[in-house]
């Protein structure tokens, strides 16, 4: 009785233990790829690699196999404030992203060559960069800032051909920023503001010969008026001396023949010193200021005492 439950229950674990082994290989067998994913059977026991590649699924392999995925889409690689140098030795600031898929039917050789997708992707980058900094080179400053769409077409050319050494497909490349220092932006503002000044410079420059022109005429017709003026004035002066040593001249003829007269009639001799005397006399009588003047004593006594 108890000898025949313990073979029973025996027996009962040997089935569940079997059962368990089958489900354990099954599931072992079997493995599930997600969309968007492709992948490889790797027999893990085998060491051995299929040759061709599989899609999304549910599949089954070798006891134990692995799938090494990869993406079925493609993904982007982007570089964001990359520096490079360019054909001047300027260091330029780059934004860049593209999209890259392994080609499947490949898929093989570049599980060989770089074990899994992780590592695969780090060479990208890095023959990414290699392209970006190659490419930056090719260009000077002023190409950078003029000939965007070159640089971006040089920048795609140069990565397909590297891309597909490594067996990997570029599109939807996009340069996004082109960026030289800013030390140099500022000297190409301060340039470009320099330039504009000398256009308003020179711009200005007929207005300013005209007005400085207009000036020098007015100054040369205000010296051609000054000139006139002194010389008007100073006939004014000339004419006027004129007319009053006329005056003065004639006033002294009356006056010596006045004296004349005044010696005729009266038996006086005539003589320049009399005649002297008696002119001061008569200028001393009609002066309206006080007048201080030496006169030698005989003459005045032969005036005084005829
Ligand atoms: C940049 O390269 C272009 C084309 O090769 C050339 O015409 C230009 O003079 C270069 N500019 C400078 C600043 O070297």
């Amino acid at each position: 009785m108890s000898e025949g439950k313990g073979l029973k229950i025996f027996i009962g674990v040997i089935v569940i233990g079997i059962i368990a082994a089958i489900v354990a290989l099954v599931a072992s067998s079997l493995k599930r790829l997600d969309t968007y994913e492709v992948g490889l059977k790797y027999d893990t026991i085998a060491r051995s690699l299929e040759d061709s590649a599989t899609n999304e699924g549910l599949h089954l392999g070798p006891p134990g196999f692995e799938f090494i995925i990869f993406p079925s889409v493609y993904k982007t690689i982007s570089f964001s404030n990359l520096i490079c140098l360019n054909k001047d030795g300027v260091e330029i600031t780059l934004d860049v992203a593209y999209q890259y898929q392994a080609q499947a039917n490949h898929l093989k050789s570049i599980i060989t060559q770089f074990k899994d997708h992780d590592t695969y992707l780090i060479v990208l980058y890095s023959v990414g960069t290699a392209s970006l900094h190659e490419t930056c080179s090719l260009f000077n400053t002023s190409q950078l800032q003029s000939e965007r769409g070159l640089f971006q077409e040089t920048v795609r050319v140069t990565l397909q051909e590297r891309y597909a050494e490594l067996h990997a497909d570029v599109t939807d490349l996009q340069v996004n920023n082109i960026a030289r220092p800013s030390t140099y932006e500022e000297a190409v503002r301060s340039k470009e503001a320099a330039r504009e000044n000398i256009e308003v410079a020179r711009n200005e420059r007929p207005r300013l010969e005209t007005q400085a022109t207009t000036q020098k005429r007015e100054a040369e017709t205000q010296a051609d008026i000054t000139v006139a003026l002194a010389e008007s004035q100073a006939r004014i002066i000339i004419n006027r001396a004129n007319v009053e040593a006329d005056a003065i001249i004639d006033q002294y003829t009356k006056e010596s023949e006045t004296y004349k007269n005044l010696v005729g009639s009266s038996g006086l001799s005539l003589t320049a010193d009399g005649f002297l005397s008696y002119i001061g006399v008569r200028a001393i009588s009609s002066a309206k200021n006080p007048v201080y003047i030496g006169l030698r004593s005989p003459a005045k006594t032969s005036y005084v005492t005829p």
